[in-house]
């Protein structure tokens, strides 16, 4: 849709509220605060503390200029000087402080007063403001009433989504590899995970069209469901990216049977494209923030023409974890239930973190954003790279096209041992080892590889089963001094002992040095290569 068409607005969606969703009145003293602002009101109703005992008389910090990364490879540099520039901080960093008083000179200015005050739970108006304006431009949303509520993470975030719009019982359409903290979220309600088939693009709209128009009520023992949770973009585990053309078909299909997306995105802006071997590598050239933003996948947000879809933000990737920061995007109604939840559990996030990261995009301004996220990507970019150029070091890598299971339509790398010593020739057990000992796609967003394990090249595969072997493999890795996520905790359903399928491994290359990463992959080598012949 184009930026000139008048969008409409959402519709009525509120028959998908749970019981929960329903109930939550307006908390009592809450309802008090739409009156709070009224010029001249002597409020007595509340129990306030007085500011002038709140014992900060301002609160202040310095942040980094949002340029403090490049947006450019240089092709003169070696691959790595980026990355030990970071690590040695041998540059200065350059920075700019903000201060925050008590009392605001200005209307509206940010101020400790409201700042630290209980809030409402919609957070504070400057921060509601800077958020509202991100959205509009940034993702661009498909229908007029959006709304814009902020909450304190995700995982906060996907926990009142829970409480909001499912029941126990209800069914929950989750891709077949899944992000397993928001399962743990959601079960003890009494949710129960429906898988979908995925392929290289995550989870595909041809199995969820099946699941959906085959679903049979007594035999699966539950209605079919009404919501879809997805992590589109670098989704966890897999690293793939969803583009448009996919969200666009799985949206058609929610449209058809009346299903509520939930949007858990917390790695949208860590885009990093296809890998491209070191010897092919061309360098990154810098671009425009319009260009920036239309080189991203869109979100589900901007093809939302009903208002189904409940997004959750977060800044935990693109300021720091422990500001427990972020905000929904949702239609009005939604928007008011989770308002109603929050109010009765978090309140609002924190009055610091909200002044701090308020300051901060204040400071930076909607441009400095965009240009520290632009940076960002281009950081977590040469990290995979370089990652996946240490596998490739130390593996002898064959790219094959994959046209089954979830990683069909890319390309596959099959990983097999390098031979030590090419002048030896290799003996019938070594060729046994040349055969691929794992496969990855490399992944196109986020923080992780995930890679997939041929343990059935293992000796006991058979009589241990998949589940077993990949523990045990986990485990010597663990005790070679590196510590991967093993695979079946990322399984929608759980893995039993006699579960069909091959191991898996999720490694994340998001905070290590170069060389623990170098490392990590060289220790797997060698301990993957034991492993195999015994
Ligand atoms: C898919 C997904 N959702 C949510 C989270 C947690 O986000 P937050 O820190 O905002 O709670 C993560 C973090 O690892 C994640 O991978």
């Amino acid at each position: 849709m184009s930026s000139n068409e008048k969008r409409g607005e959402a519709v009525d969606l509120s028959h998908h509220l749970s019981k929960v969703g329903q109930a939550r009145q307006t908390s009592p003293l809450k309802g008090l605060h739409k009156y709070m602002g009224k010029p001249g009101l002597i409020s007595l109703a509340g129990g306030l503390p007085n500011a002038a005992y709140f014992p900060f008389s301002s609160v202040s910090g310095d942040i980094l200029a949002p340029d403090s990364f490049p947006l450019e490879t240089d092709s003169k540099e070696s691959s790595l000087s980026w990355f030990w520039r970071l690590f040695s901080r041998t540059d200065k960093e350059r920075t700019s402080t903000f201060t925050v008083g008590k009392y605001s000179k200005h209307p509206g200015d940010l101020d400790l007063e409201n700042g630290l005050q209980y809030g409402l739970a919609t957070g504070q108006p400057k921060l509601n403001e800077i958020i509202r304006e991100f959205v509009g431009k940034v993702f661009q949303p498909g229908y007029s009433n959006w709304t814009t509520l902020v909450h304190t993470g995700n995982t906060d975030a996907w926990f009142k989504t829970v409480q909001t719009i499912l029941n126990p019982g209800d069914g929950l359409i989750v891709s077949e590899w899944t992000y397993p903290s928001a399962m743990a979220g959601a079960q003890p309600f009494g949710i129960i995970p429906v898988p979908v088939g995925m392929d290289s693009e995550g989870m595909s709209s041809i199995s969820l069209r099946q699941t959906l128009s085959e679903w049979d009520e007594s035999a699966r023992g539950i209605p079919r469901p009404h919501v879809l949770y997805t992590v589109p973009i670098g989704q966890n585990p897999t690293g793939t990216t969803m583009g448009i053309r996919r969200k666009k078909e799985i949206y058609d299909i929610c449209v058809e049977y009346d299903i509520i997306i939930v949007e858990d995105d917390p790695y949208y802006f860590l885009q990093q494209g296809k890998y491209i071997p070191k010897s092919d590598r061309v360098v990154d050239s810098a671009t425009d923030d319009e260009a920036f933003i239309a080189s991203l996948a869109p979100s589900y947000l901007k093809i939302d023409y009903q208002g189904r879809v409940i997004r959750l933000d977060t800044f935990s990737k693109t300021v720091c974890p422990g500001s427990r920061l972020g905000w929904f995007t949702c239609n009005p109604m939604f928007a008011e239930r989770l308002e109603r939840t929050a109010e009765t559990s978090s309140q609002a996030p924190s009055g610091f973190t909200q002044i701090y990261v308020a300051s901060l995009l204040l400071k930076w301004q909607y441009e400095g954003y965009i240009r520290w996220l632009k940076a960002l990507r281009l950081q977590y970019k040469q990290r995979r790279d370089y990652f996946l150029d240490c596998f490739a070091d130390e593996f002898h890598l064959q790219k094959k096209f994959s046209s089954e299971g979830y990683t069909a339509g890319t390309h596959l790398y099959h990983a097999s041992l390098k031979p030590r010593r090419s002048f030896v020739p290799l003996g019938e057990k070594d060729n046994a080892y040349s055969k691929p000992l794992f496969s990855f796609v490399p992944p196109s967003s986020g923080m992780f590889l995930w890679i997939e394990l041929h343990l059935e090249e293992h000796p006991a595969f058979s009589s241990l089963g998949y589940k077993a072997l990949e523990m045990k493999l986990w485990t010597e890795i663990a005790e070679a001094g590196v510590l991967f996520a093993p695979g079946a905790m990322f399984s929608a359903t759980p893995v039993e002992d006699d579960t069909l399928g091959y191991g898996h491994f999720r490694i994340s290359f998001s905070n290590s040095t170069p060389e623990d990463l170098k490392k990590a992959v060289s220790t797997f080598s060698t301990v993957l290569k034991r492993f195999m012949k015994n």
